[in-house]
């Protein structure tokens, strides 16, 4: 079957970049005289048709944060489309073929649609960077950049008004590459993630054997969902100093793409238009060694990326 029009779905959390590189793949496909349309709240909408015809006049989005298609949660996605019957979910939405942009659920979803002989093709995007296959997702360098910046801003009061502990709470699901990342980048005196039971009080004992030899703050990053609370009373009691706590929560998500973020996301979706109209499907892009490639879903689903362990003990000094 020749392919005439695509269509863009973005599922699960939004991330920034997303709608650059729906713009990417826009500009890309009206270059080459096909047509795109785009399909609101991701496989939510592709279910029950809701799609619009998009063009290159999308491209003033691109700077902008979220999805302007909107997203869902993937729910009970592959049994929807069993029910309506995926050939004819793609006939109703008017697309011959699709790119999904989304985090790990949304990616098993879109194997699930090319394993039904949907000519798919998915992009990693998602703040938690845990997508198996690929460094980075689109979104993650965004998300990070936000934490280091309100890490960098609580670090002018830490330094000032001395004698206090700094807690980070950051997003990432059950995910630990975002804390680990931010805590690596900011100089964190701990960070507490997921995958690892927390050892609070080691941490508590190197910050307060810094701070007893002239240091004038701690500051630790955490992944959200882990009990900050009560990891907030045990540093205390152990430390003897006031805990501060920031959570940054969804302000992670939303906001302008970064520059590394504007080039993934150009990146991605050419890569991601150039599959699709060569005929390849049931594929994701990746990004590795500083350049794109790709990898077959089936190869992906089910999997989730393994946290930095360098990274995570030079952070918590083991
Ligand atoms: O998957 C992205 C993410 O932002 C996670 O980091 C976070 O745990 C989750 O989504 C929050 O989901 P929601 O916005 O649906 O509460």
């Amino acid at each position: 079957m020749s392919l005439q029009t695509i269509g863009i779905l973005t599922s699960g959390g939004d991330a920034p970049g997303m709608n650059a590189c729906i713009a990417t793949i826009a500009a890309l496909a009206e270059k080459h005289g096909l047509d795109v349309r785009g399909i609101f709240r991701g496989f939510r909408g592709l279910v029950e048709g809701d799609t619009i015809p998009i063009g290159t006049e999308l491209s003033g989005l691109a700077r902008r944060g979220g999805s302007f298609l909107g997203t869902s949660r993937k729910g009970s996605v592959e049994q929807a489309l069993e029910e309506a019957g995926v050939e004819e979910v793609l006939n109703r939405a008017k697309i011959d073929g699709l790119i999904v942009l989304g985090g790990g659920g949304s990616l098993d979803a879109t194997f699930h649609m090319s394993s039904h002989g949907a000519r798919v093709i998915g992009i990693p995007c998602t703040i938690d960077n845990d997508v198996y296959g690929t460094d980075y997702a689109l979104g993650f360098d965004s998300a990070v950049n936000k934490v280091l910046r309100a890490a960098d801003e609580i670090m002018d009061t830490a330094e000032s008004l001395s004698e206090r502990v700094f807690m980070i709470e950051t997003l990432g699901g059950n995910a630990g590459h975002m804390a680990i990342a931010a805590a690596y980048s900011a100089g964190a005196d701990a960070v507490f993630i997921h995958e690892v039971t927390p050892d609070v009080d080691g941490a508590a004992e190197r910050i307060k054997a810094k701070m007893d030899s002239g240091g004038t703050h701690g500051l630790v990053v955490l992944g959200e969902n882990l009990g900050t609370v009560d990891i907030a009373q045990r540093l205390e009691e152990c430390t003897g100093k006031r805990i501060r706590l920031t959570v940054l929560g969804h302000t992670l998500r939303g906001g302008n793409p970064t520059y590394v973020d504007r080039c993934l996301a150009r990146e991605f979706g050419e890569a991601a238009f150039n599959l699709l109209v060569s005929g390849e499907s049931g594929r994701m892009v990746t990004w590795s060694l500083g350049k794109t490639g790709h990898v077959a879903l089936s190869d992906i689903t089910g999997k989730t990326r393994n946290f930095d362990l360098a990274k995570y003990r030079a952070v918590n000094g083991d």
